[in-house]
């Protein structure tokens, strides 16, 4: 409450908030978290926490009139619908030039990701984060990482035969004849909770299409993972709907004051707190740390920080597409939402694509192959203060984004040519192939070993640290939360066994 005195305070809670608490907390700290969304664990009108995915209210979209779903359109129309203005589970924070889409709630983006636990390429980690000794991560972290997240596989004979992978099965053939690699994903969705979904032995979830909006049953998101073990040293405390709007030096006594704004379900404002603190996490998020850390810069509570923060953000390259099949190949009336395979051409100069085949569950035939592909594409923008708005902007254009459009269109043109199909025009606009202005991914903003020392720590200021994809310099090559999630694990273990005596 306003005015207390703390030994560590985490700003955010998903995958590096979730990782620094838990530690922190095992080592005997008093933590206290603070999340500007709400704590995803009431039971709403209809029974369910989390809103149903084809028929969305005001918990499917963060402080909205009107839902802005990544496949906007359908058949020349606009499928987005008016909800009600609520502190909903995703937000899609628009920056003119594209929209970043986030999870807000108790678990960050664990609440609305698609599960997807990918360990990077070995290669590839070492050319972006040089510094980092890949031999501890490879043999140390990454595994930590996975063990404590849950991450799991499914069944290859299930997926064999199950109605629910249709799709991925039809996505995979069609790579295969043109040539292309495809692979397992694994996935913090519990698959045995999904093999009795279909078997009608329990409530489904993932099987009924939902993800985005959240899942009331089945996925492994940080609740019920990293932050349900920091709750249970007792020494965690978390404070939701809670906007950390400043961090500054303390006047006296050390450590640093920070200022945040507690609001109501509708979003408003109800109360303001100052706490200090002697070590303050920052885990906003690559968008949320980076706009607290370039506005504190830019209006003199933290004037030293270093001109790498702000710098080096990236969307990993997200672009996504969709195919029309041909009538013999299905893809699936019913389709889990949580995708299981990937198409990997990250090693072919020409076309570095990881594209994950993902489900279009509309709830009837379609013929749509969709793809959420990951490019390996260099171009990178920066955050910058407005002084006039005093908001946050983010310089990326959408032209940026050519390069992973021209990159996914060289692996399917391929595809398209040997199949004989087309790319469906109506899915992200009423005449549009590519859906390049939104990402999933944000990444960047706070580089490891740039804007902060090689553990996350920010050297101006003794006691501040990064912990989020904010340190990863944007693009990491597959879905980021395992590599995120590693990271955190190595640099806090660094940061307790240095800083915390
Ligand atoms: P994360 O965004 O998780 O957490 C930051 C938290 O800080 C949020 O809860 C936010 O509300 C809070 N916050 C921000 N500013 C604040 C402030 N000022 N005060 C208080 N709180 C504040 N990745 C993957 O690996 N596999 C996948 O399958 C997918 N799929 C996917 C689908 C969708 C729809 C999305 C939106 C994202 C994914 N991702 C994904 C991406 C993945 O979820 C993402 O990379 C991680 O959640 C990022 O973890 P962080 O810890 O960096 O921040």
């Amino acid at each position: 409450s306003d005015g207390d005195r703390v030994p560590a305070l985490v700003i955010g809670s998903g995958y590096g908030g979730a990782v620094a608490a838990l530690r922190l907390t095992q080592a005997g700290i008093d933590t206290h978290m603070v999340e500007m969304g709400k704590s995803w664990t009431t039971p709403g009108s209809d029974g369910k926490v989390f809103c149903p995915m084809l028929s969305p209210d005001g918990r499917s979209f963060w402080l909205r009139d009107r839902t802005v779903q990544p496949v906007s359109h359908f058949s020349g129309g606009s499928v987005d619908k008016n909800i009600s203005r609520y502190v909903g589970v995703l937000d899609a924070e628009d920056f003119g030039g594209i929209k970043v889409y986030q999870g807000r709630g108790v678990g960050g983006g664990s609440l609305v990701n698609g599960g997807m636990a990918v360990t990077p390429k070995r290669n590839y980690f070492e050319e972006i984060l040089p510094g980092v000794d890949s031999n501890e991560m490879y043999s140390t972290y990454f595994p930590r990482a996975n063990a404590a997240l849950g991450v799991n596989n499914i069944d290859p004979a299930w997926f064999e035969s199950t109605e629910y992978y249709k799709f991925a099965r039809t996505g995979r053939k069609t790579a295969e004849r043109s040539g292309y690699t495809t692979t397992f994903v694994p996935n913090v969705y519990d698959f045995n909770y999904m093999k009795q979904e279909a078997a009608g032995q329990v409530t489904k979830s993932a099987l009924v299409s939902e993800v985005i909006y959240g899942n009331n049953a089945g996925k492994k998101s940080l609740d019920k993972t990293y932050l349900a073990a920091a709750s249970a040293t007792g020494k965690l405390t978390i404070s939701a709907l809670h906007v950390v709007t400043s961090v500054a030096p303390a006047a006296t006594g050390g450590g640093y004051q920070v200022v945040m704004n507690q609001i109501n379900e509708q979003g408003n404002t109800v109360g303001t707190k100052t706490v200090t603190a002697d070590k303050v996490f920052f885990a906003a998020g690559s968008i949320g740390t980076s706009k607290l850390l370039v506005a504190m810069k830019a209006q003199g509570q933290l004037a030293n920080l270093p001109g790498a923060v702000g710098q080096e953000w990236g969307h990993n390259g997200n672009v996504m597409v969709g195919r029309a099949n041909h009538m013999w190949d299905a893809t699936g009336a019913k389709q889990s939402a949580i995708p299981v395979m990937g198409i990997d051409n990250w090693a072919d100069a020409s076309a570095p694509v990881f594209a994950e085949i993902a489900p279009f569950p509309a709830g009837t035939e379609l013929w749509v192959s969709l793809y959420l592909a990951i490019a390996k594409n260099p171009q990178r923008a920066q955050f910058q203060f407005n002084s006039a708005t005093g908001k946050v902007g983010l310089n990326w254009q959408r032209s940026q984004n050519q390069p992973s459009i021209d990159m996914a269109k060289k692996l399917f043109d391929k595809i398209n040519k040997k199949e004989g199909t087309i790319y469906r025009t109506d899915l992200f606009g009423p005449v549009q192939t590519w859906g390049d202005q939104l990402t999933y991914h944000p990444l960047g903003g706070c580089v490891l070993g740039k804007a902060t020392d090689g553990y996350g720590r920010l050297p101006e200021y003794p006691g501040l640290y990064v912990m989020d994809g904010s340190l990863v310099p944007g693009n990491v090559g597959v879905n980021p939360f395992v590599t995120i999630t590693a990271l955190a694990e190595r640099n806090i273990e660094n940061i307790i066994a240095n800083d915390m005596n």
